[in-house]
């Protein structure tokens, strides 16, 4: 095949450059002159620092990627002695901060083709060259974001992120989105093969390629082995099933559930296998612990912005909610130990409206905004990111529509939804809960994502998330108290609901919803009818 890559630089050859991290510091201990203390995020190391070659190395490498054979020649030369002392005790060094050391494959003229970046103390890069005939993929896990001045490649399973400099270094890595051998790729980009395998080796000791391992044909006959079932599987080139680095442990190969001998661990993983890339790297960078990336763990001291003000364009007026007595309530609820033990998700076909009153008193018990202490469902931060919108259906004393809740005024506002989209809110809503007609009232929870960026940067998605259970829960509990039947839904249509409510779906869009039914006294404690297709 004819390459179209990059133009390959003439002199191909690449050398290894070390660094530390910007956040790594080295200096020597004050009245110990013989001792380092290299600084890095996560921990201070104190090493032996009384050979020069040692502190110049570590130095250098504070300015950004060094030659270490520049500090100490012939460090790189495999051949040289193992038992030389100075090159054991640079080797000790680098492997004592190994978790701040970043490597870089740069071009003989100096060009930084491509850097691999430890971002956990654990993080060990022990890169090997593969053998010409190892075939490698990129994991189904690692993605190509843009940096400040790079592609960024990274995967959640990697101790890693690797930068990539250079078109030629992204073209390396588009090679392998299907399975290739190091000589095919050599030969498409048209750059020496040991170039290619040194550059897989880093990608493959960085998680972002995974060696291939060639399956072994089980045909009880015996009529068939490796060889045979290479040359018929399809579009299987010698390169991509043959020689050492392709491996022979990958197990069984049944040819009528896997048209390909070839197979990679990660995707025989039990515990990889239901992961979704996206999910598992929203889990992944969500919490501290597996990568470096900022996490608001302050707790949101940051001010949330303002909003805009509110319906500009109406003039509407809004609708003033009955506030229950709460004396009234406290004497009349069950205790609390009887709600939780009754309560259930009730979906039933035919639910009545929510009266007015009813309508009010759980708004004001769930998600009011109290004058003096936040409102009944807590919020990371005080931030309260959460705006709930009402539809309704229509049968009871609210006209049929859309309402935004006031949580400060205890009002709802009408909103000029069409009628179209309220039909499409209710349908949707209904159909998620399994009932064959529409839900009375749907409580659809939006999210100002601004106001939790700002207190919570990294982690604001999955803080939003657990407050809407949050509130899902207040909302069983007093439903279930007030015997009206609730149910949460794991999804509602972004889309339809932005332009329901008029919202611009990147600032404010849907992130919870809940439907709620009138049930007819002591039904609320046991699902009535309308078996549900669909409960997550
Ligand atoms: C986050 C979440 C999402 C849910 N999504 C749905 C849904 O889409 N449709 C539905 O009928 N029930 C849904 N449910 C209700 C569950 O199916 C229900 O809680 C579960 O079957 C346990 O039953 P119980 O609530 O009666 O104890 C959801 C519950 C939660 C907490």
């Amino acid at each position: 095949m004819k390459s179209s890559a990059p133009p390959a630089p003439r002199d191909t050859r690449l050398i290894e450059l070390w660094s530390l991290r910007e956040d790594t510091t080295v200096e020597t201990v004050a009245d110990d002159p013989g001792t380092g203390l290299v600084s890095t995020r996560w921990d201070e190391i104190r090493l032996p620092m009384a050979d020069p070659v040692v502190s110049r190395a570590l130095e250098r490498m504070t300015y950004g990627p060094v030659s270490l054979d520049n500090v100490l020649p012939g460090f790189s030369d495999t051949r040289s002695l193992p038992g030389d002392p100075r090159r054991a005790a640079l080797r000790s060094t680098l492997e004592a901060v190994r978790h701040a050391v970043i490597r870089t494959l740069a071009l003989a003229d100096g060009t930084e083709q491509m850097s691999v970046v430890p971002i956990v103390r654990e993080a060990r890069f022990a890169p090997r060259s593969p053998a010409p005939d190892g075939v490698h993929r990129l994991s189904r896990f690692a993605t190509l974001r843009v940096g400040s001045h790079d592609m960024v490649l990274e995967s959640p399973l990697s101790s890693h992120r690797v930068l990539l400099h250079t078109a030629q270094a992204m073209w390396l890595v588009s090679c392998y989105v299907r399975p290739a051998s190091v000589r095919e790729t050599a030969r498409l980009l048209d750059v020496p093969l040991d170039v290619v395998r040194t550059a897989v080796g880093y990608l493959e000791a960085a998680g972002m390629l995974v060696p291939a391992v060639r399956l072994t044909r089980t045909d009880p006959a015996g009529a068939e082995g490796p060889d045979s079932a290479r040359a018929a599987a399809p579009g299987a080139g010698r390169d991509t099933v043959t020689g050492p680095g392709a491996g022979t442990a990958g197990g069984p190969w049944d040819p009528e559930s896997h048209p390909h001998p070839l197979a990679f661990a990660e995707d025989r993983d039990p515990a990889l296998e239901h992961w979704s890339p996206r999910e598992l790297m929203l889990h992944n960078r969500s919490r501290p612990g597996l990568h470096d990336e900022p996490l608001g763990l302050a707790g949101g001291t940051a001010e949330a912005p303002k909003d805009a003000r509110e319906h500009p364009d109406s003039d509407a007026v809004p609708l003033v909610l009955p506030v229950p007595d709460l004396d009234l309530v406290l004497a009349r609820d069950p205790r609390l130990t009887t709600v939780l033990e009754s309560r259930r998700s009730v979906r039933a076909d035919g639910g009545l409206p929510l009266s007015l009153a009813q309508l009010g008193e759980l708004l004001y018990r769930t998600a009011r905004a109290r004058p003096a202490a936040g409102r009944p469902y807590p919020s990371a931060g005080s931030v309260y990111p959460l705006e709930l919108y009402v539809t309704v259906a229509g049968s009871g004393e609210l006209p049929r529509g859309a309402y935004h809740y006031d949580p400060a005024a205890h009002t709802l506002f009408p909103l000029r939804t069409d009628p179209a989209l309220v039909d499409a809110l209710l349908e949707e809503a209904g159909a998620n809960a399994g009932l064959s007609a529409e839900p009375p009232v749907l409580i659809s929870m939006t999210a100002r994502f601004r106001r939790l960026n700002v207190a919570f940067p990294g982690i604001a998605y999955s803080v939003l998330l657990k407050e809407v259970g949050a509130l899902q829960q207040t909302l069983y509990l007093v439903s279930t108290a007030m015997g009206i039947g609730p149910c949460a839904l794991a999804f509602g249509d972004t889309a339809t609901s932005a332009r329901a409510f008029g919202l611009d779906w990147r600032a404010e869009s849907g992130v919870g919803e809940f439907v709620l039914a009138a049930v007819p006294t002591g039904a609320a404690s046991a699902e009535s009818g309308g078996a549900p297709t669909r409960r997550p």
